[in-house]
């Protein structure tokens, strides 16, 4: 028999992806997902849409900071391995929204390891952030580094997952992995993140807005490389570890604009602006270690990438 999986933020970029993925390979999922409306509720909803046509997956309308009703889906489902993806994510929208964080990613958090300890749940994987890197100079970024410098409340969060994962898998033999993204993107993407914002405006002719006067380098890593990192870990299940799952390139955000026009064939009318608070220059996962421990091998160049996600947004968005 298969696993049973606990996917928490199935209505969210990664979630839905990682859910159909184990859905298509015979897994029991559980979605979960408070459907917050972060941003457009529509996208959320199609994508369970999408997934509720699978007769092994079913889904629950939950908040993962309500200790009671995630509990009741730990004792109905009866999960072995639980992935939480759940999160307020977003860097800027922590400046202004710090209990939005404090409330899904370390109450919500909390909630969830404990009911892994309390269950007996065999393994937990869960989101960390290429965000716990803070300022660090040294690039590429490496599990080895040093991260007690967060930029941000939403780093320093997913940095505290990491430290209450480290503690509960020595002191309750929980098996834990944290997983540290870097920016992904792809088909049924976040309208909040700079690619797909990028698209919305060029798209409607207004201008977007390049920070650090477009000085900017970030490891861009496709959806489906990410799930093939997630499912590998879930496989792996490891007592206690933290690996990058990047794509091991860093791109100049000035050539992601351009691809992007070129594959929308429309200009973008650029307004730079300074450096954010909170924001980091430049970010570059090193994944040996995930290489070498989850045959981690990402497959997709950005060019190609982009012009996947560009497919899909004209279909879903250009009507
Ligand atoms: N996308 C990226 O580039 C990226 C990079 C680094 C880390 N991450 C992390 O990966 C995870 C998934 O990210 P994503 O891009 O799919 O984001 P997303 O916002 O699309 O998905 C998160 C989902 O969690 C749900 N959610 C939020 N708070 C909740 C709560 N309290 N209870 C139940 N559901 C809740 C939201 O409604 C959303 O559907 C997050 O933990 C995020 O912080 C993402």
């Amino acid at each position: 028999m298969k696993d049973k999986i606990l996917v928490t933020g199935a209505a969210g970029f990664i979630g839905f992806h990682l859910a159909e993925s184990l859905l298509k390979d015979n897994f029991n999922v559980c979605g979960i997902d408070n459907i917050n409306d972060y941003y457009d509720v529509k996208l959320k909803n199609d994508r369970i849409d999408i997934l509720k046509k699978y007769s092994n997956f079913n889904f629950n309308q939950v908040d993962i900071s309500n200790f009671e009703s995630t509990s009741n889906i730990f004792k109905n489902f009866q999960p072995d391995k639980v992935v939480n993806l759940a999160a307020q994510a977003g860097v800027r929208y922590s400046i202004d929204h710090p209990f939005a964080y404090l409330n899904s990613n370390i109450v919500g958090f909390l909630n969830i390891i404990e009911l892994c300890k309390t269950q007996n749940i065999k393994g937990l994987i869960y989101a960390s952030s290429s965000s716990v890197y803070g300022g660090n100079k040294e690039i590429p970024f490496s599990v080895s580094d040093r991260v007690n410098k967060p930029l941000s409340l939403y780093a320093a969060s997913k940095r505290s997952n990491e430290l209450i994962a480290y503690s509960y898998s020595n002191l309750f033999n929980l098996h834990t992995t944290g997983l540290r993204f870097f920016t992904v993107y792809g088909p049924w993407g976040r309208p909040d993140m700079a690619m797909y914002k990028f698209a919305n405006k060029i798209c409607s002719g207004e201008s977007i807005d390049v920070y650090n006067n477009g000085d900017m380098k970030r490891d861009f890593t496709y959806i489906d490389d990410i799930v093939s990192g997630i499912k590998s870990s879930i496989d792996k299940n490891y007592q206690c570890e933290v690996f990058n799952l990047g794509n091991n390139k860093s791109e100049n955000l000035m050539d992601i604009v351009k691809y992007i026009e070129q594959y929308l064939d429309k200009k973008a009318d650029i307004n730079f602006l300074p450096m954010q608070p909170g924001d980091v220059k430049e970010s570059w996962a090193e994944i040996k270690k995930s290489m070498k421990m989850l045959n981690y091998k990402p497959k997709t160049d950005v060019d190609v990438g982009i012009e996947k996600f560009i497919d899909w947004y004209k279909k879903y968005n250009i009507k």
